[in-house]
């Protein structure tokens, strides 16, 4: 698990980015200045978590993008929950939205080296370098449900043996 806040100059790159006018209150229409995400093993375990999530007192969902069922055209996939949060601070109680990023090992893996490759080379990739990273995500996502099925196939056998 992963946390972060966003820092006072993304914040305001982020509001020019949105055309927000740099007020404190808008600060608050940004739902991922608090940024969780969650490494899984398995898909499986995402969904079991989005499910344990949403059903516990205190949170509740504002937004949330399947990237795992409609990954994005360059090959992202995640599943994003923007949820509300209940604070206690010295002026009182207040809700802040957090940004729940819940991917497995090999959709971090894909989204991490995305990242370094594109900010580091500072340019837009060539057609041919995002079809190519477009094939790496489509293969990780074979290994996913590939290890799913293994997990499966083993947990059951480990059950029968058991009883
Ligand atoms: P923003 O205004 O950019 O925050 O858009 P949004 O709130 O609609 O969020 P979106 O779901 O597009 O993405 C939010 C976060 O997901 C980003 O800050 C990244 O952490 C991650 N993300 C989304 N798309 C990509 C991608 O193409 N590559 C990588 N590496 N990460 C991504
Ligand atoms: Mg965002």
């Amino acid at each position: 698990m992963e946390c972060r806040v966003k820092t006072l100059d993304s914040i305001l790159e982020k509001m020019k980015r949105k055309n927000l006018e740099l007020r404190i209150d808008n600060v608050y229409k940004l739902q991922d200045i608090a940024g969780i995400r969650v490494i899984c093993n398995y898909v499986d375990d995402i969904y079991y978590l989005r499910k344990l999530l949403i059903s516990s007192n205190g949170f509740a969902l504002i937004r949330e993008s399947d990237y795992i069922k409609h990954p994005k055209p360059n090959g992202y996939r995640s599943l994003h929950l923007i949820v509300s949060v209940p604070f206690v601070i010295s002026e009182g109680r207040m809700e802040l939205p957090v940004e729940i990023q819940l991917r497995t090992i090999a959709m971090d893996m894909w989204a991490s080296l995305e990242h370094e490759l594109r900010y580091k080379s500072g340019r837009v990739f060539s057609e041919a370098e995002a079809a190519e990273l477009l094939q790496c995500s489509v293969d990780l996502a074979a290994v996913d449900q590939k290890m799913q099925a293994l997990f499966q196939g083993i947990h059951q056998e480990s059950e029968r043996t058991s009883t």
